[in-house]
């Protein structure tokens, strides 16, 4: 039995990249996958590629209709969603004195309200199994860097708790 038989992963920005590489992994692991994401040419190749265990949505993290249907589509192919990997990312590069409001807002939507979105998805949806998510993926440090003042935010929010204590507190539990 491989590790992760009977495991249904979401991964968001999995068409290509390190979500790709997730994907990948997993599904060598035993996991179903539904690769979600905005490259739809993208993602249903990388969804091809590994066969009969993963399929492509076309996922909108910034969205909460578009998680719903993401999520719906899950279920109706493999079962309750098990796993989140909050993959999905986006980079602005500028200091703060010279950033848009616009564009930090746009990185903060993609970074932050994404995973959020997700989360909230799968426990407020029919989808009766989540046991364990994955906080955002993201690796600057709390001093940060000067370029990068609208990926800031993520890291803030992201404090990497375990998998399961994520679920536990969005319970309230
Ligand atoms: N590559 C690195 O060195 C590195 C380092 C630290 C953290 N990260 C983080 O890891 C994640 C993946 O990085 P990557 O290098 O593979 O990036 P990438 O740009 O190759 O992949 C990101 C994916 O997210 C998708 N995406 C963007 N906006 C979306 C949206 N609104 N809804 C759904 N999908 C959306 C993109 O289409 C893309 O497929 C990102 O969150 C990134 O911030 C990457």
């Amino acid at each position: 039995m491989a590790r992760l038989d009977g495991k249904v992963a979401i991964i968001t920005g999995g068409a290509r990249g390190m979500g790709a590489e997730d994907a990948r992994r997993l599904v060598a692991e035993g996991a179903k996958v539904v690769i979600g994401d905005v490259l739809d040419v993208e993602g249903a190749a990388t969804a091809a590629e590994l066969g009969d265990a993963a399929i492509f949505v076309h996922l909108d993290v910034t969205s909460e209709e578009s998680w719903a249907a993401a999520v719906e589509a899950a279920h109706a192919a493999f079962g309750p969603v098990t796993v989140l990997v909050n993959n999905a990312g986006v980079l602005s590069y500028g200091p703060v004195d010279t950033i848009a409001k616009a564009e930090f807002e746009r990185v903060a939507a993609v970074n932050m309200t994404g995973p959020m979105l997700g989360m909230k998805t799968l426990l407020t949806t029919s989808n009766e199994a989540s046991e364990a998510m994955c906080p955002p993926c993201s690796s600057i440090g709390p001093d940060g860097a000067s370029e990068l003042v609208s990926f800031h935010p993520r890291r803030a929010g992201d404090d990497r708790p375990e998998p399961r204590q994520v679920t536990r507190a969005a319970k309230g539990g």
